[in-house]
């Protein structure tokens, strides 16, 4: 075989991942909306913090037609009176609902004809030329992971609306054997490479790879429970300034907020838990979720720890101290399977800390992709030699903003929208989105001084 048609063939199967790739997200989409509600509930808006599901359904059509349809393939705009509309810039999400916006029907139907279109052109397309847009299929990862991100936007809608259930809820896994190993692992000072530059699925703010060095630090091996969050909510967390940052202290007061979003409890004063639609006892062992960066940072404080850097936690997650690389996923190479991380709304909840072995990370720590998304104590911020690519809108204009980063996805999130180099970013008084932590602590040093 000649090196023509060796990249001939891996461009062919290029193109039948990125179409399946395509149809999965878009029957992700539809799921979440079509399938699951009527036409009143996909226009109303759940919650000021979101879009109505509506907006977000026709947003991932539009965007696809923007960027595959007239960007990339070249292709004659079908509905370009619209892209204002389905503009996040020009509507914050508050106003969406009150736009002329598509019909859930429209919606589907603007979104299959822009689909229809898109695979016709996929056949064309560059995939084996150096084009930074169409090489190895950039653009159409980018679009991909588009709208799995959204789609998880609309699973914090649908946490957030009230209401009967709307999602099946599929079985807990059976109980995962107890975790024997260690509460913490030290990871070792030493360069490590964080982001990547040929990664064919990174966005821009990943890249590129470069080098940084860092002190010797321990790390959580499983992110904090509900059970050890619960602890601090009992032991007076919520009223001691001594744990909370200036600001975190100032956000606890004036939003009143004394534990995570969506606990609840009953009369006999038993811990219970909102979940799409349900209420069920406080699950203990699972990864507390739903709280802000500044619960999170209070948290690390009283137990006598901090939150990881972003670097120390992208360490923790991929580098590999025996070979010297930084792995694509904390287990390997391999995509992520189920064995490895709970990903993909496969289960619609976290599972319990300490649970999938074979996804470890080199250090040891579990869990450090799926699960919960991860505070870490950074700004979003662009890394050494960063170019916005291909449009400033994606991460730029939130660099040096008041963000936080976010690490390692979540149980909503879809496997090829994350990997151990994938960020994150929001606010730090957010906490819709599925937001928990693991702590960390200079090694050397007992950590400072927390309660315990
Ligand atoms: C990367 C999740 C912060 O949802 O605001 C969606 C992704 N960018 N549409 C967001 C995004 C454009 C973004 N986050
Ligand atoms: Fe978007």
């Amino acid at each position: 075989m000649t090196a023509n048609t060796g990249d001939r063939a891996a461009a062919e199967e290029l193109r039948t991942r990125i179409a399946a790739e395509l149809d999965s997200g878009r029957a992700r989409s539809v799921g979440l909306t079509l399938e699951a509600l009527d036409e009143a509930e996909l226009v109303t808006q759940h919650s000021p913090l979101m879009s109505p599901l509506v907006w977000d359904l026709a947003h991932v059509g539009n965007y696809e037609e923007q960027w595959l349809l007239r960007t990339a393939a070249g292709g004659a705009a079908l509905r370009p009176d619209i892209d204002v509309l389905y503009d996040a810039f020009e509507n914050p999400r508050a106003e969406r609902v009150s736009l002329p916006l598509l019909s859930p029907r429209e919606a589907e139907d603007y979104n299959a004809r822009v689909r229809d279109r898109v695979l016709d052109s996929l056949d064309r397309a560059a995939l084996d030329s150096d084009d930074p847009l169409l090489g190895s299929g950039f653009v159409y990862h980018m679009v991909i992971q588009h709208e799995h991100q959204h789609d998880e936007t609309m699973l914090a809608t649908h946490q957030l609306r009230r209401g009967d259930p709307a999602l099946q809820d599929p079985p807990a896994p059976p109980a995962p054997p107890a975790f024997t190993g260690p509460g913490e692992v030290l990871v070792e000072a030493g360069p490590f490479t964080m982001g990547t530059t040929a990664d064919p699925w990174a966005y821009d703010n990943e890249r590129p790879a470069h080098t940084v060095d860092l002190p010797p630090f321990w790390i959580d091996t499983r992110a904090v429970t509900n059970g050890r969050y619960l602890e601090f909510v009992a032991d007076g967390g919520y009223d001691d300034p001594r744990w909370w940052s200036e600001r975190g202290w100032d956000w606890r007061t004036r939003s009143g907020k004394r534990t995570p979003a969506f606990w609840d409890r009953d009369g006999a004063g038993t811990w219970l838990r909102h979940r799409l639609g349900r209420v069920e006892p406080l699950p203990m062992d699972e990864p507390v979720q739903h709280v802000s960066f500044h619960e999170a940072e209070a948290y690390a404080r009283w137990a006598g720890k901090r939150l990881p850097t972003e670097a120390e936690w992208e360490k923790a997650a991929r580098f590999d101290a025996a070979t010297g690389e930084s792995r694509r996923f904390p287990w390997g190479a391999e995509e992520p399977g189920a064995g490895h991380a709970n990903l993909g709304q496969r289960l619609l909840r976290p599972t319990p800390a300490g649970t999938y072995p074979a996804g470890a990370a080199p250090c040891g720590a579990l869990q450090m992709l799926g699960d919960v998304w991860e505070w870490t104590s950074s700004d979003f911020t662009g890394y050494p030699g960063f170019t916005a690519f291909p449009y400033r809108e994606y991460s730029e204009v939130f660099f040096d903003g008041d963000y936080k980063v976010l690490r390692g996805g979540s149980w909503a999130t879809h496997p090829t929208a994350v990997r151990a180099t994938f960020r994150n970013w929001d606010h730090p008084v957010r906490r819709q989105i599925f937001s928990g932590f693991r702590c960390a602590r200079d090694a050397g040093g007992d950590g400072g001084g927390g309660r315990r």
